[in-house]
């Protein structure tokens, strides 16, 4: 951890400066979600990560078995669900959510809720708000493209199939014993088919998003690459 505790000496000067927002859009298991909190924790900006609110939404549909195909259930669903974040972690009306919301369950159905339109307005909504005082990370799908596009930094985070299937892996080994890496490997190619084919906010690279293939970097790397670039916008 010494590289990061340099970074953020490096970089303490730039928290008091200008605040700009930073949005991060990739595919599942590319590492935003880890570049996106370190950011924020070096910047001393608010985090937010926008998988956590669909993740949430779902979490209230399978516990209640909102039928996917009722809209009219769908909103009446929405308007009981209060979403927020205590230190970083995802609450749904005021309990955290965070670990149960990482479930495979869960992660089988997040893509088909979060392509609902109604659940995409609601959790927009929601997020635009948290941008209005700057000094905000998010990452997700449609950030740079939806939510902010007007964002002073996109990046997209992009690493190969591969490196991802093993994050995902190990990342889910922790919680499922039992699961094998085909399984891994088939959901996140179902939700990347979803999520990039949706009609609504699918995930592509907003025009202005700058590349960050970490396939081959460390945490660090990545880290310093991104800050490199926010530190442009911020000390203009
Ligand atoms: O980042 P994640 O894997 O936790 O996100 C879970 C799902 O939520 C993902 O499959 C797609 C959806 N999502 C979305 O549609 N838009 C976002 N901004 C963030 C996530």
């Amino acid at each position: 951890m010494p590289m990061i505790r340099n970074l953020l000496r490096n970089f303490r000067s730039l928290q008091s400066m200008n605040k700009i927002v930073i949005a991060i859009d990739g595919f599942s298991s590319t590492g935003k979600s880890t570049l996106a909190r370190q950011l924020a924790e070096t910047l001393n900006y608010t985090y937010v990560d926008s998988g956590a609110m669909y993740r949430a939404i779902t979490l209230y549909f399978l516990d209640h078995t909102i039928d996917l195909a009722n809209h009219t259930a769908i909103e009446k669903a929405l308007e009981q669900i209060t979403l927020g974040f205590i230190d970083n972690k995802i609450s749904l009306n005021g309990v955290i959510v965070e670990s149960l919301i990482r479930s495979m369950a869960i992660s089988n159905l997040v893509s088909e809720v979060s392509a609902l339109k109604e659940v995409r307005k609601f959790a927009v909504a929601q997020q635009q708000a948290m941008g209005l005082q700057k000094g905000l990370v998010m990452d997700g799908r449609d950030i740079g493209t939806t939510v902010f596009p007007r964002a002073e930094l996109k990046i997209y985070v992009y690493a190969d199939e591969e490196v991802r299937t093993m994050r995902r892996f190990d990342e889910m080994k922790l919680q499922s014993p039992d699961i094998t890496m085909d399984e891994v490997a088939e959901n996140l190619k179902h939700r990347d088919h979803i999520d990039s084919t949706r009609e609504v906010s699918p995930l592509k690279k907003a025009k202005d998003a700058l590349v960050l293939d970490n396939s081959l970097l460390s945490m660090d790397e990545q880290l310093q690459m991104a800050l490199a670039w926010a530190k442009e916008r911020i000390e203009k």
